[in-house]
């Protein structure tokens, strides 16, 4: 299939797969432009009699729907909640529609979107990401989004409240709400064009970049071998059950596995084993060369990734998404580390010391404590929310940067100072 080469190596590190590297973004081009031109020619035939004027007028529109649906919109769109259903005891779908009608530009299997939520009791709106967690099984582009959201509750034994957004998006966003989005970004893409195994590897809400990535490859690269990997709790859990079941009964180069950690007397016949998704599992699963996907829990994520290293798993075969801030480890870039540094928030004017005591503080949280409010969203240099010029000074990362940093600004959700001296447009 034609590729349309949309952005080159980027000159930013990405991280996401175990060693860094560039990544392309390319978008499918031909089924969408194959039939835009079937339907302009069309156009042509019927309108043959048309005054010139109407012809252009009815060219022009066409083409404007082409250019709508190969580009992403800037900045927020409104939609409309269409559906709101629940797909497990946690996690609940929420399939999203513009409000202006206007189409829908395609997206990768594995990209999210960002979603401006007005809480009510929160000074600001709350910003979140949420993968698309379905596809598109025809070559006509999208006619709405899916995002499927799980309820974070409170963690174990500490006394806070329960996660704002998803629990707003519950509790409060109906059919028929209106939602402030972004357009589909993120690098945590599916890559249809190399030709060894696939394997899609999540626990939890891990699965919904997955599922997208799963539609995509049994629609892009049928020929291969698929591994689609699942682990939960047990069917009260287990979101998208009888999607992916139907999946693996029509497609035989489909292998589905899901490992139930505590399942109920009536879920015999629905899960292939008992336990976790870990190293040996994998192991025993998969023989041959492989290109790994992988979506869940932190825990989940770093054990798996450390086995499938052991095994001697490529680190450019191994690729991931973490929902939540990545660990803290050592910075990721070479600057000499400053004892402490001037930050000039410049927009706002205000002017405070971030202490090199406290290393590991990002800039974002230097910000909010100070009163500054910069936008942010996933906190976890995944989304490019927190995207900040700087006018001077250096940064260094407390994890790799995820989303593209184009030159001269700063992720400053993972960043911290570089230099005695910073000044940050914001
Ligand atoms: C690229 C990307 C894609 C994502 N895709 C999905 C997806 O498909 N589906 C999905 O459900 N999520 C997804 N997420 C995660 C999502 O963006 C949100 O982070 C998630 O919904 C939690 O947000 P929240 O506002 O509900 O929780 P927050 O309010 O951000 O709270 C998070 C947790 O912290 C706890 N907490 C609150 N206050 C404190 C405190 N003082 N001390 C300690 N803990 C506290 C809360 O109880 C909660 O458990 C994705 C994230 C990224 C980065
Ligand atoms: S808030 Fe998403 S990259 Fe910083």
């Amino acid at each position: 299939m034609g590729l349309l080469l949309l952005k080159g190596l980027v000159a930013g590190l990405a991280a996401g797969t175990v060693a860094t590297f560039g990544i392309l973004t390319l978008l499918p081009a031909s089924p969408q432009a194959n039939a835009l031109e079937r339907a302009q020619a069309g156009l042509r035939q019927t309108t043959s009699g048309a005054g010139l004027g109407g012809l252009a007028g009815l060219l022009w529109g066409a083409a404007e729907q082409r250019r709508r649906r190969r580009n992403p919109w800037q900045g927020w769109r409104r939609f409309v909640v269409q559906r709101k259903h629940r797909e497990s005891a946690e996690i609940t779908s929420f399939e999203l529609r513009p409000v202006d009608g206007g189409p829908l530009p395609r997206f990768l299997a594995g990209q999210f979107l960002t979603l401006e939520l007005q809480i009510p009791g929160q000074a600001k709106p709350v910003l979140r990401t949420y993968s698309l967690s379905d596809y598109p099984g025809s070559d006509a582009p999208p006619d709405h989004y899916r995002i499927s959201v799980k309820r974070e509750p409170a963690p174990k034994g500490l006394d806070v409240p329960p996660g704002l957004a998803s629990t707003y998006l519950h509790d409060q966003v109906e059919e028929g709400t209106n939602l402030n989005i972004r357009p589909p970004a993120g690098n945590f893409v599916l890559d249809s064009d190399s030709t060894e195994a696939i394997v899609l590897v999540s626990n939890g809400v891990g699965i919904t970049p997955m599922l997208a990535m799963l539609k995509a490859a049994l629609k892009l690269c049928p020929q291969r071998p698929i591994w689609f990997v699942h682990g939960c709790r047990n069917s009260d859990y287990h979101a998208f059950q009888s999607d992916v079941e139907a999946l693996a009964g029509a497609h035989p180069s489909l292998h589905l596995h899901v490992a139930y950690s505590r399942p109920r007397p009536d879920d015999e016949g629905h899960y292939q084993s008992q336990g976790y998704v870990d190293g040996a599992l994998l192991q025993q699963l998969i023989q041959g060369p492989a290109a790994y996907y992988l979506c869940g829990s932190p825990a989940f994520m770093d054990s798996l990734v450390m086995a499938l290293q052991q095994a001697g798993i490529e680190p450019e075969a191994i690729r991931f998404e973490r929902f939540s801030q990545a660990p803290r480890a050592t910075p990721t870039t070479t600057a000499t580390p400053v004892n402490s540094c001037e930050v000039q928030f410049c927009r706002s004017d205000r002017r405070v010391t971030w202490d090199g005591s406290n290393p590991e503080q990002s800039l974002l949280e230097l910000a909010e404590a100070n009163g500054v409010r910069p936008p942010s969203a996933c906190r976890a240099g995944v989304c490019g929310t927190c995207t900040t010029r700087v006018r001077s000074g250096k940064v260094d990362y407390l994890a790799d940067p995820t989303a593209v940093v184009p030159p001269g600004s700063a992720l400053i959700c993972i960043a911290r100072p570089a230099s005695d001296t910073l000044e940050l447009d914001q």
